[in-house]
């Protein structure tokens, strides 16, 4: 399973980049606005720069929700480097535009996936990745893991190749439970993933362990 990054802030990117513990990035309109970047050419920018400090996918989101500006939009997005992931909104339009970019070798992500058959469908149309988001589900009383694993059944089933991405992640819980079930990735906010090595018997033990070398020197 492949971890993302959740997030458009550069110092963020870098740090778990240069850790090893990222290999792509996800972004939507909200996490970009959150940067007070004004303007689609400083948003532009702002890819371009994300894509310079990893070499991996980088999902950059549509703002149209017509056809002819959806593909307008993503063809120009897909331009600014070869890391870039259309990312479209699972709505009508949306996956005909993913139909398109499929033909057209563009890797896409559909996002705010909330159910099993607009995964299939996404899948169908030739998204790269499908994002069903867990977090949101759990926040009205549903169960968003559940949702992917219907996914990773049907995928199984019909042998899809479209990549299961586990998104709106809100803990350590999550992750595991996505890699139990078979997702083949999933993408977390910089304060989950910075954490996601840590466990307080490694520290301790590692305490331990230095203190008793730390003995025998004299
Ligand atoms: C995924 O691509 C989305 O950007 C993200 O995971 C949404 O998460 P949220 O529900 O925490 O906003």
């Amino acid at each position: 399973m492949d971890f993302f990054l959740d997030t458009a802030d550069l110092n963020e990117i870098k740090e778990l980049s240069d850790l090893k513990i990222i290999s792509g990035i996800t972004t939507n309109p909200s996490l970009m606005s959150k940067l007070g970047i004004k303007g689609k050419q400083n948003w532009n920018n702002h890819y371009k720069k994300i894509c310079s400090l990893i070499d991996g996918p980088v999902s950059a989101e549509v703002i149209s929700t017509s056809y002819d500006e959806i593909i307008d939009e993503g063809l120009e997005l897909s331009k600014l480097n070869k890391n870039i992931v259309v990312k479209v909104p699972m709505i009508n339009d949306g996956i005909k535009a993913i139909s398109f970019f499929s033909k057209n070798k563009i890797k896409t992500n559909c996002t705010l996936v909330f159910s099993p058959i607009q995964a299939l469908i996404a899948a169908k149309a030739g998204a790269t990745y499908v994002s069903p988001f867990i977090g949101r589900l759990d926040d009205i009383g549903e169960n968003g893991l559940d949702l992917i694993e219907s996914i990773r059944i049907i995928f199984d089933n019909y042998n899809m190749t479209t990549k299961i991405l586990g998104a709106s992640i809100r803990s350590n819980t999550h992750i595991e439970h996505c890699a139990e079930i078979g997702a083949d990735v999933i993408t977390a906010p910089y304060q989950t993933l910075k954490k996601i090595t840590y466990h307080k018997l490694t520290d301790s033990g590692l305490k331990k362990f230095l203190d008793d070398y730390n003995k025998t020197m004299v």
